[in-house]
């Protein structure tokens, strides 16, 4: 049997997308979590993936004098789990071009928008603001622009009436729960063909 492919998990809060994540990758599923990795270092994350039984780190942004020094301890800790795949869950620092270059086409993201629609920040209140009949959430290659990298998947959630970006940001985080280890499951087993899951799909597909 194939090795199977090593996936570091970055976080910055409190982690469910990452739990769901690590709760995929079992029996034949090609990849296995070797690592979760914070720069946050009380974040909430980290306790739930000690409680999987997954190592963890923190490279905390803070202590170091600026990002390439911040990004080469994040290198060399990955690098020392020997991680294959990177997965960014809810990983709240902009990663540099010179970072990015070294994991291009090895690390993934999650990104609460319909890409390219609403990079950045704000997805679901600008998605109101627009009047959007629906949103959803990508996962995506990450490239030096930020959340513009090849999309990989998509699930779309209808905006319901009277919706705030709270209520709008519970329903599109049930369906990234779904997206992410799903479109994992497909990469660490090299399929890239994108894959659109629907809100009334369930089980997965
Ligand atoms: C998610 O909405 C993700 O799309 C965004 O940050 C949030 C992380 O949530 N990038 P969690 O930490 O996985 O619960």
């Amino acid at each position: 049997m194939a090795e199977p492919v090593r996936v570091a998990i970055l976080i910055s809060g409190s982690g469910s997308n990452m739990v769901r994540l690590v709760e995929s990758m079992t029996g034949d599923h090609p990849a296995r979590p070797v690592l979760v990795l914070s720069n946050v270092p009380d974040a909430g994350g980290l306790a739930r993936a000690r409680d999987l039984g997954v190592p963890t780190a923190v490279v905390d942004h803070r202590a170091y004098p600026d990002r390439a020094a911040f990004e080469a301890a994040l290198h060399d800790r990955l690098a020392s789990a020997r991680a294959d795949l990177i997965c960014l869950a809810g990983f709240m620092r902009v990663l540099t071009a010179p970072f990015v270059a070294r994991w291009q086409g090895r690390m993934l993201n999650i990104h609460p928008s319909l890409l390219p629609k609403y990079r950045g920040l704000d997805t679901h209140a600008r998605a109101l603001a627009a009047g959007d009949a629906e949103a959803g959430c990508s996962v995506h290659e990450v490239t030096p622009d930020l959340d513009a990298g090849p999309v990989l998947g998509q699930a779309r959630v209808p905006v319901l009436p009277g919706d705030t970006p709270e209520s709008l940001a519970r329903r599109v985080l049930e369906q990234e729960h779904r997206l992410y280890p799903e479109v994992l499951r497909r990469v660490a087993a090299g399929d890239r063909r994108a894959v659109t899951i629907d809100a009334g799909q369930s089980g997965g597909g």
